[in-house]
């Protein structure tokens, strides 16, 4: 049986990363995708010589040619430019909508059947936008972000409790960073939610709320620390772990950017909401009940995000 094949589009920080990840795993043939000339094959090959030592048998090639993804399995876009000082949300949009147009059609004209993962930002405007672009099936393209939310919560509440990451669990919805609405009656450690653990006196609410904030500043922290570029380690490995969930049909629970059409009150749109992920792409929206604080935290999320897609639809005008 032939091996699946991973496109990544993008061969910058993270798309090297998750080809390096994705071969040490053995997930399938890599295709690394860029525009720019060298880069992907230059990873490609690096990683390709780390295999005798390492000892897995996948293919990698670095390409400029949309035709190499042809019939990948899964696309994992990275391709984009981060915002640079003086540049304003809006440049940052527009060049980065320019390059979703150019990926989605590579994607329909080549991978029609791909499961598509988005990690480029603004991250909920711009799988709107590759979903649209591409024309593939809503359930099978979505955006990686609350995979990496709830991994940067459960690693600060594992500190915190001074108990293992794997035994701490993290729900959170809304869109990506500053509007994260973090459930925090639906965190736990081993299934004890949060609430009682501040009653227990394992923490306070202080602590937790600082905790919170933490979270949604998480990748401004890590931009802090490197001052050129921004975290490339752990989105890698989250997009990793959907893109598994899929190939393998694992069903697993996870948090992400997927197209909600009836739960939560919307009709027809790209947010951060917990998601059954398996062989039919995205098979489930898991819909819970809000309590008016979190409704209220969800809506200014939404309200964020949908200013965003009125801008890519001020933009470029077929998308309107
Ligand atoms: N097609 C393909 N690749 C492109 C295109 C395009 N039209 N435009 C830019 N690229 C490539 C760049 O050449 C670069 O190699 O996308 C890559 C982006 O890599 P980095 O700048 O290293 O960015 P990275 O840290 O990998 O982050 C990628 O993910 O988390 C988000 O905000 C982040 O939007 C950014 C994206």
């Amino acid at each position: 049986m032939a091996r699946p094949k991973i496109a990544l589009i993008g061969a910058g920080m993270i798309g090297g990363t998750l080809a390096h990840m994705a071969a040490m795993k053995e997930l399938g043939d890599i295709i690394l995708f860029d525009i720019a000339e060298g880069i992907p094959e230059g990873k490609a090959l690096d990683i390709a010589e780390s295999g005798p030592s390492e000892g897995f048998d996948v293919k990698l090639k670095g390409t400029q040619d949309y035709a190499d993804i042809a019939g990948a399995d899964v696309c994992i876009v990275t391709a984009g430019v981060p915002r640079k000082p003086g540049m304003s949300r809006d440049d940052l949009l527009g060049i980065n909508l320019k390059v979703m147009k150019a990926v989605g059609e590579g994607i329909k004209a080549n991978a029609p059947d791909a499961f598509v993962i988005c990690i480029t930002n603004p991250l909920d405007a711009m799988v709107w936008a590759l979903r649209e672009f591409s024309g593939l099936p809503h359930n099978k393209v979505c955006g990686m972000a609350g995979v990496l939310d709830s991994a940067r919560f459960r690693h600060f509440l594992a500190e915190e409790f001074k108990v293992s990451m794997r035994d701490v669990t993290a729900f959170v919805l809304g869109g990506h960073g500053d509007t994260m609405v973090p459930l925090t009656r639906y965190s736990t450690v081993a299934g004890i939610p949060l609430p009682d653990l501040i009653k227990m006196g394992w923490t306070t609410q202080d602590r937790l709320d600082a905790i919170v904030q933490r979270t949604r500043d998480g990748g401004a922290e890590i931009v802090g620390l490197l001052k050129s570029g921004s975290a490339y380690y752990a989105p890698a490995t989250s997009a990793i772990e959907m893109a598994i969930s899929y190939l393998k049909d694992q069903k697993r629970v996870l948090p992400c950017a997927a197209h909600v059409d009836g739960a939560y009150g919307l009709d027809g749109f790209y947010v951060g909401v917990p998601t059954v992920i398996g062989a039919g792409g995205i098979e489930r929206v898991i819909d819970i009940t809000l309590t008016k604080d979190e409704q209220a935290m969800f809506n200014k999320s939404v309200d964020a995000v949908k200013g965003l897609v009125k801008a890519c639809k001020e933009i470029d005008s077929t998308l309107a």
